[in-house]
């Protein structure tokens, strides 16, 4: 399972993922070369894959062989659908794909059943959602912990093997629900990265997803757009060692 893999790693490339928010493929494939051996996945969403098709995803492993690859097409259909999608796009080997939770537990188990082994991830309450976001919905909607939780419930229950959750509900999934679940986090904005016209609104930082308990930490436009993007991911690996090591030494008795 790759959830074991991630977290038997000591190198802190392995939490990062890399969106490659992209319309076209030499950009894409030109920060796959700059960030090579600095990133544990490279991620492709709707833009880059709608835009380049699947061949993209074998270009990136052509550049960077070692690095896992993200399949994130958050699929939301009916259950025949995403079983069919699901059944596609494990050809491509992707390492880790997303369906929405909201899609509810029969179509998630239809993605589980269809999966091949690709370790699948229920997307919870996006990350730009806040309660003012939910409002329109009934009371529950509105509290985004609660309704991430529901949701995170029902795709255990169907076999996804991960989450996508905010930082801010890491720790209440992980007390809910154990160790068992890869836990994947988008939404992080370190303290010094500026995102212009941010559309992320519950976010957290590197160590404040780790403490609580995420695996994987989605970081995209604070290294992409970043006047160096190297550098930034640098940081950020600093950053995601430091917290390893400080929830290391926690978990250590100390003398
Ligand atoms: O760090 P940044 O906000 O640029 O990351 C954006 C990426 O995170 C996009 O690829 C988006 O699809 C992904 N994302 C996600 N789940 C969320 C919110 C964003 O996978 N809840």
């Amino acid at each position: 399972m790759i959830t074991e893999k991630i977290r038997g790693s000591v190198n802190p490339t392995t939490r990062l993922v890399l969106p490659l928010d992209f319309p076209d493929k030499a950009r894409a494939l030109e920060l796959v070369r700059t960030l090579s051996g600095q990133v544990g996945f490279f991620k492709v969403g709707l833009e880059l894959y709608l835009s380049e098709g699947p061949s993209i995803l074998a270009q990136i492993k052509e550049i960077d062989p070692d690095a896992g690859l993200f399949l994130d097409l958050k699929l939301h259909d009916i259950p025949a659908t995403v079983g069919r999608a699901m059944e596609a796009a494990r050809k491509y080997s992707p390492d880790l794909i997303t369906i929405h939770t909201q899609g509810g537990l029969e179509m998630m188990k239809a993605a589980v059943e269809n999966s091949g082994g690709v370790a699948v991830l229920g997307v919870t309450v996006l990350t730009s959602l806040d309660p003012s976001s939910l409002d329109e919905l009934s009371d529950e909607y509105r509290k985004p912990g609660l309704y991430a939780a529901r949701l995170a419930q029902r795709a255990l229950i169907a076999g996804c093997e991960g989450l996508v959750c905010s930082s801010l509900e890491t720790a209440d999934l992980r007390n809910r629900f154990g160790q068992a679940p890869l836990l994947v986090t988008p939404g992080i904005r370190p303290d010094w990265s500026l995102v212009k016209g941010d559309d992320q609104k519950r976010i957290g930082t590197v160590s404040s997803a780790l403490t609580g308990g995420s695996d994987l930490l989605v970081i995209g436009r604070p290294i992409r757009d970043a006047p160096d993007p190297l550098e930034a991911c640098q940081r950020v690996l600093e950053e995601i060692s430091l917290a390893l090591s400080d929830l290391k030494d926690d978990l250590e008795p100390q003398d």
